[in-house]
């Protein structure tokens, strides 16, 4: 099994490129069960994750097709309605095919995700909102079961706020009968990005972006295509890389409005950040401060940036309390930060870290999922000799290209088997 080496030491600097956002391409992709014909998206990330979508896809009985970014789903009518578990366990999102296939074909069996190393997870409030439009839900043998001869629009009061929850209505009310209110629904980028491929389709979709989004349902949808946004915590990893190792690095082709927060919590620990149009520098910062950060869902800090900022702050001056508001188990690479010689207490949501601005030490250490495996590597790029990072098919999942990009920046890093 491959595992990442990464040579400590190396200061970073230059120019680097967002690939496209696995978070939007992913229900976009998904989105595409509700209309048959071919769709075209650009800017799709070559990355673990899509290709699982694509299995999926073809399991139901559609056409994919790569070529460089492009890439084609051509929609025929669905073979079959039932997402298999072999395939849902595989990616938590493939949740998402059942609100497209529930509203298009009236029937969807879609198997229930199971637990993941971050949190339980549950998909209640996904299936409170397809009842709320009208499905009957049944649960047997592990499956969802959803049938509905046509959903009706209605109004759905999120309890949490949830991303997918949010996608998943928001998909399944396109189609229904009537107009659906969600409230409280997240506010998160991949949800406008989804919204505007749905409306390119011919959705009646308003106010996604905000916490209440409205959607008039209409008899049919038709193909279109889309360029996928940037993604924002690829970016927001790569500026980070380049602020742990001291160096100057701009993160271009990404939407600095997306990372206010994250840019807010790096200016406040004392690096100077540049915003370009669609770029942000981080310059060369010798010492930084410790400070406090709390996830919670956008535009505040984003969970999937959690990990990686504790990173940064190991080597801070100061200590910094890093809560998590949003999954319950997700600090799980504090054990291997601290295998590296980082100084963190971990509690049940709150983490405690006490920086050693002297740096880090090399040691083995073992990705648990995505973002931890961002922040072992972002932590092995200033820890003294090699790190190897194990398990870096979690890595694969979620970052295009990881280590070429950090080569390109000076990082001495390679994939060995
Ligand atoms: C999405 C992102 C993930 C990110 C997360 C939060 C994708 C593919 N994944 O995950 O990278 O970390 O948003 O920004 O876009 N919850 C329930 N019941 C539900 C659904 C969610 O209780 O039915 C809870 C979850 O356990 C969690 C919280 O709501 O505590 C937020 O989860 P949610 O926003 O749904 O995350 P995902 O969509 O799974």
């Amino acid at each position: 099994m491959d595992k990442m080496l990464v040579s400590g030491g190396a200061t970073l600097n230059g120019t680097v490129a967002t690939s496209g956002a696995k978070n939007a391409a992913l229900p976009i992709l998904f989105s595409t069960l509700l209309a048959e014909g071919e769709h075209v998206f650009r800017n799709v990330p070559q990355l673990k994750d899509i290709e699982s979508t694509a299995a999926l896809l073809e399991s139901l009985g559609c056409e994919t097709r790569r070529d460089g970014d492009t890439f084609r789903v051509k929609v025929n009518k669905l073979q079959s309605i039932e997402a298999h578990y072999d395939l849902v366990r595989k990616m938590r999102a493939s949740i998402l095919c059942l609100g497209p296939i529930l509203t298009k074909y009236g029937e969807a069996v879609v198997s229930m995700p199971g637990g993941c190393a971050i949190g339980t997870r549950p998909i209640d409030l996904h299936l409170e909102g397809m009842k709320a439009l009208g499905a009957e839900i049944t649960l047997k043998e592990g499956y969802v079961h959803a049938g509905a001869k046509r959903l009706k629009g209605g109004t759905i009061l999120f309890e949490t706020c949830t991303v997918g929850g949010t996608e998943n209505v928001m998909m399944a009310a396109t189609l229904a009968q009537g107009k659906t209110i969600l409230e409280n629904a997240a506010k998160e980028p991949e949800i406008v990005d989804l919204a505007e491929y749905l409306n390119k389709m011919g959705a009646k979709i308003t106010g996604h972006g905000t916490s209440i989004i409205t959607i008039e349902g209409v008899d049919k949808l038709t193909p279109a295509e889309h360029t996928i946004m940037a993604d924002r915590i690829e970016a927001g990893t790569l500026l980070i890389a380049g602020a742990i190792t001291k160096g100057e690095v701009t993160v271009e082709k990404c939407v600095p409005q997306h990372l206010e927060a994250l840019v807010l919590k790096m200016r406040e620990a004392g690096f100077k950040i540049e915003q370009g149009k669609n770029s942000l520098t981080v310059f060369k910062a010798n010492t930084w401060e410790a400070v406090d950060v709390t996830t919670a869902p956008h535009p505040l800090f984003p969970t999937d940036l959690q990990a990686q900022f504790m990173a940064l702050m190991t080597v801070a001056h100061g200590t910094s309390v890093i809560s998590e508001t949003i999954f319950e188990n997700r600090f799980m690479h504090v054990q291997e930060l601290i295998r590296l010689g980082a100084d963190i207490t971990p509690k049940t949501r709150v983490a405690v870290v006490r920086g050693r601005p002297d740096g880090l030490t090399a040691a083995p250490v073992m990705a648990t999922d995505l973002r931890a495996s961002a922040s072992l590597v972002l932590a092995g790029l200033v820890a003294k000799g090699d790190t190897t990072v194990g398990r870096i098919y979690h890595l694969d999942r979620g970052y295009e290209n990881l280590e070429s990009k950090l080569q390109g920046l000076g990082a001495k890093i390679k994939r060995v088997e």
